[in-house]
């Protein structure tokens, strides 16, 4: 029976770069759309109602999941974006940088589906959706704890599709190439040669530039809706033909 209410939707990492596009295109559905961060956007994102949420903090989701279910009663749409990049070569890592990014990046996503599944299953057509990285298919230089994080997300992806999937949540990732978003323009702005680098990614995708965020929100919204009600358990490279170079 379908529900009269409309959809409910939470975005992490939803201030900035994927996220913010993600929250925009679902927002300008028949979506309420709830955008977890840190910290509040620059600007406002039509549509959506900014939440704080640090994803490593499991009071934070509990207390998340209180105000969805006071003021919808269920969840449709989780996506787990939210992550940081911490670059250094393997030897150089300190390990509170290891924890910091598994403890983001990895730990985040199992909270958040841990704490959402209780509402997602009132739902009828429950979806998670994990931002992984091509990072989780492809080695990288000074990657080593970011690629393990990303790794992660895309195993407890395949692991989640079957436990859940007799509640009905499908739950599927995405792995996006590099995408132009205040993270790649940190990443370029700390390389000791940014023009190189950027040539360098410009160069490891076959489409020859990078991706917007818009892109990856469509392709998010794409897993997260009806069309895709036959897809779990899939891992989509959103990478302009990275992963096959
Ligand atoms: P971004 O840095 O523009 O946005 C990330 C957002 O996550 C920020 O708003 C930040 O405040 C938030 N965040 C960080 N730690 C958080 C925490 N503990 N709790 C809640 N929110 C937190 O990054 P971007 O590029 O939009 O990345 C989004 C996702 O896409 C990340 O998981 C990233 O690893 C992934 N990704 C990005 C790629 C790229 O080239 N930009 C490539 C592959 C994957």
């Amino acid at each position: 029976m379908p529900h009269s209410q409309p959809k409910t939707a939470l975005v992490t990492g939803a201030a900035s770069g994927i996220g913010r596009a993600v929250v925009s295109r679902l927002g300008a559905k028949d979506i309420h759309v709830y955008a977890a961060d840190l910290e509040a956007p620059d600007e406002p994102i039509p549509g959506a109602e900014f939440l704080h949420l640090d994803v490593r903090s499991e009071p934070d989701w509990q207390m998340v999941s209180r105000k969805i279910e006071g003021e919808h009663g269920r969840l449709d749409i989780l996506v787990n974006n939210a992550g940081i990049l911490r670059e250094a070569p393997l030897v150089e890592t300190p390990i509170e940088i290891w924890n910091q990014v598994l403890d983001v990046n990895l730990t985040g996503v199992f909270l958040g589906c841990k704490t959402m599944v209780p509402l997602l299953v009132l739902s009828d057509g429950p979806a998670i959706v994990n931002v992984a990285s091509i990072d989780a298919l492809r080695g990288s230089h000074g990657h080593a704890a970011y690629a393990a994080s990303k790794g992660g997300i895309v195993s407890l992806t395949r692991a989640l599709a079957v436990e859940l999937s007799g509640q009905g949540i499908r739950v599927n990732a995405v792995c996006p190439g590099t995408v132009e978003t205040p993270m790649v323009q940190e990443m370029f702005q700390a390389a000791e040669d940014p023009a190189a680098l950027e040539a360098q990614r410009l160069s490891v995708h076959p489409l020859g530039r990078l991706s917007t965020p818009e892109e990856q929100a469509a392709a998010i919204d794409f897993l997260c809706g009806a069309d895709a009600s036959f897809v779990t358990g899939t891992v989509l490279s959103v990478d302009g033909g990275r992963a096959i170079r």
